[in-house]
């Protein structure tokens, strides 16, 4: 027996969290084994249970080492969705998500903005190939590293500050990452975005960073948006669009917006990546605990990211097998009522899994 390629096995650690974040990576587990054994590849799939339930059981929210431990014993991390109302402070959460994104130094969110079927989008006259772009959001810095304070709290003459850090190191990473992977996808545009007329000091580093970087990529085109005008422009002619890279902050915002042009939250996933090292992903929805356990939520967002995750490990064919089966559920109204259709969480899941298997994975 010819012993099995390294590369044929990936050992994923799994995090359904709270809320409908658990009902979507039942989905996606079924979706990424059936894509696993159409591929003959191997998975070992070790589920936490980190989350709401067990910071209120016992207050462990990220554990002290839970980084090294990945690093060590896994290829990458998948999550659900953290937030539960019985924990309004959202430490949990914050400790988990935005802990595991510093810790690991996840320093690129990549959000894919893919129409998938015209039908979905909200915007007039705009099909398939207008919308098809990717939001890089630097993940590790800006209003997001928590550094501020508050000081007078609760009286009238309180004060808070959230300080905005933007880094030479964090600033030059992700824009080289969007030119990257330009550069790799044969991509002819990329757009810086900030806000460099009102927030001189800060985003004037963006500009002076990007002018530098964009010189080492002279058969891309660069353009940049003020951020309040890209919104604007991503509404207006979302054609122009192939590469959006921008700060924390902005890539927040933009990449919800971004994810309503092609039919909302249930189709936008995501990665949070190191490049060559351990990384993780996420769908962009939260946990929506209304629906939790109601088999009502749209797994597809999670399942698209388990193709990002796949795509990540160097198993290509495996994730183009799972675009396509969400791509042919979508066109063929196999999907939730969010997109119209007739079905639950778990029958779409089922319905992908079941095409990946059928269909099996190009060699
Ligand atoms: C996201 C979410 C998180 C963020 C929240 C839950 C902290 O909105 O992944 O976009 O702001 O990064
Ligand atoms: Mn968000």
């Amino acid at each position: 027996m010819i012993a099995a390629n390294s590369s044929d096995k990936k050992r994923i650690a799994v995090i359904p969290g709270d809320g409908i974040g658990i009902d979507v990576t039942v989905e996606a587990v079924k979706v990424l084994k059936a894509a696993a054994a159409a591929g003959g590849k191997t998975l070992e799939l070790t589920e936490f249970d980190w989350g709401a339930d067990r910071y209120l059981k016992d207050g462990t929210t990220l554990p002290e080492g839970a980084e090294d431990m990945l690093r060590r014993d896994f290829d990458s991390v998948f999550v659900g969705a953290l937030g539960d109302p019985r924990v309004p402070s959202m430490k949990h959460a914050a400790d988990i998500l935005l802990g595991l994104r510093f810790k690991l130094d996840l320093y690129v969110n990549s959000r894919p903005v893919v129409l998938l079927d015209k039908r979905l989008t909200p915007l007039r006259d705009r099909d398939e190939k207008d919308i098809h772009f990717i939001v890089f959001r630097e993940n590790t810095e800006g209003l997001y590293v928590g550094m501020g304070g508050i000081f007078k709290k609760g009286t009238p003459d309180e004060l808070a500050t959230q300080e905005d850090i933007n880094t030479r190191k964090g600033v030059e990473r992700i824009i080289r990452y969007a030119y990257e992977y330009a550069r790799k996808h044969k991509l002819t545009k990329v757009c810086m975005s900030d806000k460099s007329n009102a927030l001189r000091f800060g985003h004037d580093l963006w500009q002076r960073v990007f002018a530098e970087v964009q010189k080492e990529y002279p058969e891309i085109e660069s353009n940049h948006w003020y951020v309040d005008a890209l919104t604007m422009q991503m509404v207006k002619n979302p054609a122009q669009f192939q590469v959006i890279v921008t700060c924390n902050m902005f890539g927040d915002i933009v990449s919800d917006l971004g994810a309503q042009l092609v039919g909302g939250l249930g189709l936008a996933p995501s990665g949070n990546i190191h490049p060559g090292k351990l990384s993780m992903f996420e769908p962009v929805h939260g946990s929506a605990p209304k629906y939790a356990g109601k088999n009502v939520s749209n797994p597809m967002a999670a399942i698209q990211t388990v193709a990002i995750m796949l795509d990540h490990l160097g198993w290509t064919a495996e994730a183009d097998a799972v675009n396509n089966a969400v791509r042919a559920a979508v066109h063929e109204g196999k999907t939730t009522r969010d997109l119209g259709g007739p079905l639950g969480t778990r029958e779409v899941g089922d319905w992908l899994a079941d095409y990946v298997s059928k269909q099996g994975v190009a060699r």
